[in-house]
């Protein structure tokens, strides 16, 4: 039977869909799609168990040993398709100048012609799964309803863990609510009588998103951003349209909490690139010499960032899970992760034990030992001897762990929290293994701006393509902008400028650099929850407790600022990782003035200002 003469699917809408808009949508979708079968997602655990005993039935997940690890699961990806395809990932806005030069852009006319043939009959023979969700605490005044179609029952299980997934998202989209429309497939139809593999995908790719239309399109891939859809493409390229419009900010950025042994709380939020420590920082464990501190996770990804009517920025954790980089993960690095992963957790791309268990590179620092054998994450037979010789790694270096928000045992409070959290300072870090100092307070807002939109850093296997290259990455964002890059700095500076003239004290702003490297090859800075020295650095700054010294960026510590109670780090190694090197500085400001030329259109003037002001006081 050709797909014309195939009677129409029955939509079978549950009667607690009351949203006409949706359903027409969906009926829409199901007629180009063509799945088999449709399931509206209703979020509960029954679901969920049922789902991942499917995705055991069919080979994409295995179960893994109950007793180590209960109630998880592991899928291997297939090897083309394990991280971000930034090449294939398009804005496709009316004018190509409000995708701007740093993303990849097509006339929405011609890209949906380009989509039409490859999205007909896409999810043949599979099952079209309905997974409405809340970006953000259900029902608050910052969240956003989505709904995404997918062919992917990976996806559907791994969405109900990353948002706020199921029925009641229905009752807040109510019968004319809103929803950003995602739909998404493997791309890998299936005939009649064929046997599925474990890891559908197709090899031609589409990210899409149609920013004035609030759409998003995926086609081709299974993996992380790419297939769930409510993470980058809706929480950052299509929500930074959003603040764009509405006066807010939507960031690559972890949120923490941090409290003083006196009880002051304090709220940070740190944009790092990809896989550059945004995990690991928002769940920091405050080393010796800070007994009484704590610090809690809000988020770990992804803040929505709203001006409230007291003149401060609150901000939300759209997100309910982690997805996050596996490899390096241990108890020293951060033991909170490790002990949100004992169980619930759905792994990607790890190695598999003899005993049923998980294990990537970076847990022989806790066991002292490397495992005599290994499945890798491919299938194959793993030993060290093996690994020696060829290098191949056990757990591929973007394997990820899915898991629940409250699985983490440093989860703040507030976590859930409908209003947020006031942000009282921001950070902003990248890779970089020379000239980028350990930490810098710049003196004002507008400084700040310039500091992080001129952002440099090396790239690492989240995204596809070469790795260790340094490349400008404004604000962590350039992977997840929604619009033009130029104009986003603008919308900073004009946040800035407003609360400022109501009067209000604005966020601090630092850019920070944990990855230095010695003559040897290694990171100076201890890193990990040594971390805590600086964020203690940058909490006396807000309270006017460390003076600082003046560079040409801005505000450095003093050595004898940080606290070193349990750390021996010298006076040597610390002027070493602050230093500034002129000439270094001086080519660095190059890299800042092609950043510039290829961003001109709409470039802010202040920006242009700064770096003349920089460049004056560097010549100096
Ligand atoms: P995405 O989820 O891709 O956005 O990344 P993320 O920013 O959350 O990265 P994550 O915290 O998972 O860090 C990933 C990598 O950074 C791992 O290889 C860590 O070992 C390394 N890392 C994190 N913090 C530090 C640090 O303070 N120092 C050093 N040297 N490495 C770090
Ligand atoms: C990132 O690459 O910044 C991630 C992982 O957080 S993914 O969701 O795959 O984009
Ligand atoms: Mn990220």
């Amino acid at each position: 039977m050709n797909a014309a003469a195939r009677p129409a699917l029955d939509l079978k809408v549950p009667d607690y869909v009351k949203n006409p808009r949706l359903v027409a949508w969906v009926a829409d979708m199901v007629a180009l799609c063509k799945p088999a079968a449709i399931h509206w997602c209703d979020g509960s655990q029954a679901e969920y168990d049922r789902l991942c005993q499917q995705l055991v039935d069919s080979g994409t997940f295995r179960k893994l040993n109950p007793v180590k690890r209960p109630n998880s699961y592991l899928a291997w990806s297939d090897p083309s398709d394990v991280a971000r395809v930034e090449d294939r990932t398009y804005i496709c806005s009316q004018k190509k100048e409000d995708a701007g030069p740093t993303n990849n852009w097509m006339d929405p006319a011609q890209m949906r012609a380009t989509l039409q043939p490859l999205f007909d009959g896409c999810m043949a023979g599979r099952t079209l799964y309905v997974v409405p969700f809340s970006m953000g605490p259900l029902g608050s005044h910052i969240a956003h309803i989505g709904v995404e179609l997918s062919d992917s029952p990976y996806v559907a299980v791994n969405m109900r863990i990353m948002t706020r997934m199921g029925k009641a998202v229905y009752d807040v989209l109510g019968t004319e609510g809103t929803f950003v429309p995602c739909v998404h497939t493997v791309g890998a139809p299936l005939q009649a009588g064929q046997k599925d593999v474990a890891w559908p995908c197709n090899p031609t790719k589409y990210i899409v998103h149609y920013p004035e239309t609030r759409e998003i399109w995926s086609y081709g891939s299974g993996y992380g951003g790419n297939a769930l859809l409510g993470k980058k493409c809706f929480a950052l390229r299509i929500a930074s349209n959003m603040g764009r419009d509405q006066g807010w900010l939507a960031e690559h950025m972890l949120i923490l909490g941090v409290t003083s042994p006196e009880g002051k709380k304090y709220h940070i939020a740190a944009a790092f690139p990809s896989a550059c420590g945004k995990t690991n920082f928002s769940m920091l464990v405050p080393p010796k010499g800070f007994e009484g501190w704590k610090v809690t996770t809000i988020g770990d990804d992804i803040a929505w960032i709203k001006p409230h009517a007291d003149g401060k920025l609150y901000a939300i954790n759209p997100e309910a899970g982690y997805f996050g980089v596996a490899p390096g993960t241990n108890h020293h690095t951060n033991p909170n992760c490790m002990a949100s992963l004992d169980k619930n957790v759905i792994f990607t791309n790890v190695a598999l034990t003899d005993d049923g268990d998980v294990w990537w590179e970076g847990m022989e620092k806790d066991t002292g030992v490397m495992p005599d054998h290994l499945i890798d994450w491919q299938g194959k037979d793993w030993t060290p001897a093996k690994a020696k010789e060829t290098g191949a790694k056990a757990a591929h270096p973007n394997a990820r762990f899915t898991v629940a928000a409250t699985n983490n045992p440093a989860l703040d409070q507030q976590w859930d929290d409908a209003n947020g959290v006031a942000i009282d300072a921001f950070i902003f870090g990248g890779r970089r293994s020379t000239t980028v100092p350990l930490v810098t307070e710049a003196r004002n807002w507008t400084e700040g701006v310039y500091m992080a939109a001129t952002m440099g850093s090396e790239t690492t296997a989240a995204a596809a393509g070469q790795q260790g290259v340094v490349r400008r990455d404004p604000f962590a964002m350039l992977p997840f902008m929604g619009y033009n890059m130029s104009d986003y700095f603008q919308h900073w500076l004009e946040l800035g400028q407003k609360l400022q003239s109501s009067g209000a004290t604005l966020p601090k702003i630092y850019t920070t650099n944990w990855f230095l490297k010695g003559d040897d090859g290694k990171f100076i800075w201890p890193g990990y929850g040594e971390n805590m020295r600086v964020l203690k650095w940058i909490i006396d700054r807000i309270e006017g407790k460390a003076k600082g010294q003046d560079n040409v960026f801005g505000v450095s510590p003093a050595y004898a600022e940080l606290n070193w109670t349990g750390l021996s780090f010298s006076a040597e190694l610390f002027a070493k990782v602050t230093h500034i090197d002129k000439a270094a500085w001086q080519a660095e400001l190059k890299l800042h003035d092609e950043l510039f030329t290829q961003l001109a259109y709409h470039l802010p003037a202040e920006l242009t200002q700064a770096k003349s002001a920089l460049a004056q006081r560097l010549d100096a």
